[in-house]
């Protein structure tokens, strides 16, 4: 029987039944994973659980909850759907405790459900679990539980754990030791955050073939699956080894082996960057900053309005105006020009690093280059600048990193805010470029910003989800030997970027191009089969694009669309979202970096460190 006072578990029905469903399959496929958040401290800890679980939302999730304990009673309140709707529903911020543990979900086991939610408790709802990982062996487990009594709530295999730590604890009264007791049990993998209902003093945490990260506060311990979900309170981490256990109490850490010995572990100090250098449960970095974009696009708009009113006006004061970058980052540059030349009829030059000297005699006093770079450290670049610069000219730069070369050359620097992108292949910093061009642009117009960022950021969560369709096409025409992508106007910088991903990951020869200047010379090259990917968003461009796509048809290309709309003519079809006009090369995008990665993967090529390129190009 339930014991009220006790137990005040909560399920809450979310509207968010999309969510998830299409990678219910398996996270491991998708790259996304749930995430876990624990605190024991001397005061109410739901505020830093809520703010953990908004760290670890870029992960991915489909549900969420929390568990404290307060005056002896284990409150539940966990749901599925977005956590801002959850937060509200389940009113999780009136939650109250000094110890507590908190969790997002990416369905495995058991569908996108309220129940099968974590926190897990046990039947007698003494025990409650956040888990990370599969239990391979659940079955078998689940069987013998119920065989001796055990009431299951959920579908899910990380139920079992809680019963069996209960059934331990009952016997051993210990909580550390019956969670390890209970571990020798479990076969797969597994990252644990445990509650004992009667020990309102202490969490355990285990762990196996899945990350689990201590925080040392001053009175307040952590523990979490990613030193992002406690990285504002402590820079203090120790990292857990696998097959390690972790008591935490308000005061003090304590680790032991599979063996019950306690092994002595020092904390060290993570940089706030560092944090987000951890490759979390993603099989490569590439893949994991694919899947940051829907926060990194929000951070990316978040700028010094000083600097981004100096910015607009050196455009719109400049008496010649140039863009120059390098790779990826030209190809936002390409996007910016666009933009000036077409809306503030502002005239300008976009000039590939490489090439600027031939350009130096347009540059003088009055003049202004914009610079675009990810890292602010390639040599081309910095040279452009250098020259730029004895001309007298301005420099205003977009730059990821804040401490670069670049940066400390500038008269006026713009962050991305993307934290650091480890895989070379440029992929969030492009997309932030991206958002940085249109508020530079927008300022330059004097239109009012946008304020509909959540909005944004959940087409580009729903981009993402494009991801199985992608493999199967990356599986489809990973052996062919040329890809082409074609578009028109403000898209063709994203058919050169589509183009460039997919040479750098998978060594395929691939072309960018005006979808219109194909028929000078590409169209010989299109045999039967011939993969194209055409970028071709509604609007005044999208039926010439089609003629183009048709002609290409009837020259036996296989034409995959990258539209908000559909038509028959093409033969693979991947629905985007549609977002306004000025946004959509971030969500044509996308799929493209996902179908960069995918072929690489599927031709066993390294994503994150692909042949013959470094990250920062530092050398001429
Ligand atoms: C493409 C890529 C490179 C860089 C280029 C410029 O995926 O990574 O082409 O875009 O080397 O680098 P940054 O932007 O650091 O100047």
């Amino acid at each position: 029987m339930q014991d009220a006072r006790r137990m005040q578990s909560q399920s809450c029905t979310v509207d968010g039944t999309m969510m998830g469903s299409l990678y219910a399959a398996g996270d491991r496929r998708s790259g996304r994973m749930c995430g876990i958040i624990g605190c024991v401290g001397d005061e109410n800890v739901t505020h830093v659980l809520l703010q953990g679980l908004k760290r670890v939302e870029y992960r991915g999730y489909d549900s969420a909850g929390i568990a404290t304990i307060d005056a002896n009673s284990m409150n539940v309140r966990k749901g599925a759907g977005r956590l801002a709707e959850i937060e509200e529903r389940c009113a999780l911020s009136s939650l109250r405790g000094n110890i507590g543990v908190a969790h997002t979900r990416w369905a495995t086991h058991g569908g996108v459900t309220d129940a099968n939610s974590h926190p897990h408790t046990s039947c007698q709802e003494r025990v409650a679990v956040v888990h990370n990982g599969i239990i391979e062996n659940y079955v078998q487990l689940k069987k013998q539980l119920l065989g001796r009594g055990h009431l299951f709530k959920s579908e899910t295999d990380t139920e079992v754990i809680s019963h069996l730590i209960e059934q331990e604890y009952a016997r051993v009264k210990n909580p550390l030791k019956a969670t390890m007791l209970a571990a020798k049990k479990l076969r797969g993998q597994y990252a644990i955050a445990v509650l004992f209902q009667d020990r309102p003093d202490v969490i355990v945490g285990a762990r196996k073939d899945a990350p689990m990260i201590i925080g040392v506060g001053d009175g307040k311990m952590f523990i979490a699956s990613d030193v992002l979900a406690f990285i504002e309170h402590t820079d203090r981490t120790i990292f857990l080894d696998n097959l390690e256990f972790a008591e935490l109490t308000k005061d003090r850490v304590r680790i032991f082996n599979s063996e019950g010995k306690q092994v002595r572990r020092k904390p060290t100090q993570v940089a706030w960057e560092l944090s987000d250098l951890t490759k979390s449960d993603y099989a490569h970095y590439t893949r994991k900053e694919i899947d940051e974009q829907p926060r990194t696009v929000a951070s990316a708009t978040m700028q010094d309005q000083e600097a981004l009113a100096a910015f607009a006006r050196a455009i719109k004061g400049a008496k010649s105006l140039f863009i120059t970058a390098a790779g990826t980052s030209y190809h936002a540059g390409l996007l910016m020009k666009s933009r000036l030349n077409k809306e503030a009829k502002i005239r300008c030059d976009a000039v590939l690093a490489g090439e600027f000297a031939e350009h130096l005699d347009w540059l003088g006093r009055g003049s202004t280059v914009v610079v675009f770079s990810q890292s602010g450290e390639t040599a081309d670049v910095l040279d452009a600048v250098k020259e730029a610069k004895k001309k007298g000219a301005k420099i205003l730069s977009i730059v990821n990193a804040a401490g670069s070369s670049l940066a400390r050359e500038s008269d006026v620097t713009l962050l991305l805010n993307c934290g650091p992108e480890v895989g070379v292949a440029a992929t969030k910093s492009f997309t932030s470029q991206v958002m940085v061009v249109n508020l530079v642009v927008d300022s330059v117009l004097g239109k009012r910003k946008a304020n509909d960022l959540s909005r944004f950021s959940r087409a580009v969560e729903e981009t993402l989800e494009t991801e199985p369709q992608i493999a199967e096409l990356a599986d489809e025409y990973k052996e062919k030997p040329d890809f082409y992508f074609v578009a028109r106007g403000y898209n063709y910088p994203v058919a050169l970027e589509g183009a460039l991903k997919l040479k750098e990951l998978s060594y395929i020869h691939a072309e960018g191009m005006p979808a219109s200047e194909l028929k000078h010379g590409t169209l010989a090259l299109i045999e039967k089969g011939t993969p194209v990917v055409a970028i071709n968003p509604s609007g005044p461009l999208h039926d010439e694009t089609l003629s183009n796509v048709e002609e290409l048809k009837a020259r036996g290309a296989d034409v995959i669309g990258i539209s908000d709309v559909h038509d028959q003519v093409y033969k693979h079809f991947v629905r985007v979202p549609k977002v306004d006009w000025e946004r959509m090369p971030v969500v044509e995008v996308i799929p493209l970096q996902l179908l960069a990665y995918h072929v690489a993967v599927a031709r066993r090529n390294d994503p994150d460190y692909p042949r013959n390129l470094a990250k920062s190009v530092t050398v001429k």
